[in-house]
């Protein structure tokens, strides 16, 4: 199986306890930035049976900086796919392989859940550039049932860091680093006007 390992135990064991705590909640559990899949299998570790995680992801050829993290998205999506299959996962995900402001613009209005509840959780790990990262904490934000809450990733990260910190700002939405990790947690408890 080839599955990057971007988090850290005590990072995965936040994320499913976050995801446990808004199990209670009516509405969809979605992904921005799936890759090989490590953070999706961690999610939906933590989901009622019945529940299928959305994942959303272009899937385009992927290099990261100076890491050597290289790969086409052809390839990427394939090994998403197959770790699923072997994991006996694959019938809990839907997959679109779009940007996420697509996904956005097109596609979150026509899920079923919409109308009852929106998102309930998720994860915010797309594009880590700054105009990306504030259109996914806006987008996400504006879909949130009232206690529903958003995990973003890579906070150390300059511009994904710089984002969130003017957006979190801009609408007011309360929002805390979990400590020894790099992931920031947002919940809804207002509405943004
Ligand atoms: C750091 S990886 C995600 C790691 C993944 N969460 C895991 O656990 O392995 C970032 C991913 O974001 C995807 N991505 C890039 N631009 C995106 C966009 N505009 N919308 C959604 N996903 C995007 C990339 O294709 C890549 O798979």
């Amino acid at each position: 199986m080839d599955m990057s390992s971007w988090f850290s135990e005590t990072e995965v064991s936040y994320l499913k306890s976050i995801v446990l705590q808004t199990n209670k909640l009516n509405g969809s559990v979605i992904e921005i930035g799936t890759f090989k899949g490590q953070s999706a299998v961690s999610i939906i570790s933590a989901l009622p049976e019945h529940d299928k995680l959305i994942c959303v992801d272009p899937f385009t050829d992927f290099s990261m900086g100076t890491s050597g993290i290289q790969a086409s998205g052809e390839y990427i999506c394939s090994a998403f796919k197959s770790n699923m299959e072997e994991l006996g996962l694959s019938n809990r995900y839907v997959l679109h392989r779009v940007p996420s402001n697509t996904f956005f613009k097109q596609i979150v209005h026509t899920y079923p859940y919409y109308q009852t509840g929106r998102i309930r959780f998720a994860l915010i790990d797309g594009a880590h550039e700054y105009p990306y990262v504030a259109d996914d904490i806006r987008n996400v934000y504006n879909n949130l049932v009232m206690g529903g809450v958003m995990v973003l990733d890579d906070t150390n990260f300059p511009q994904v860091g710089a984002a969130i910190n003017d957006t979190i700002k801009k609408y007011a939405i309360p929002y805390s680093v979990m400590p020894g990790t790099k992931l920031g947690v947002a919940q809804k408890i207002g509405w943004l006007i």
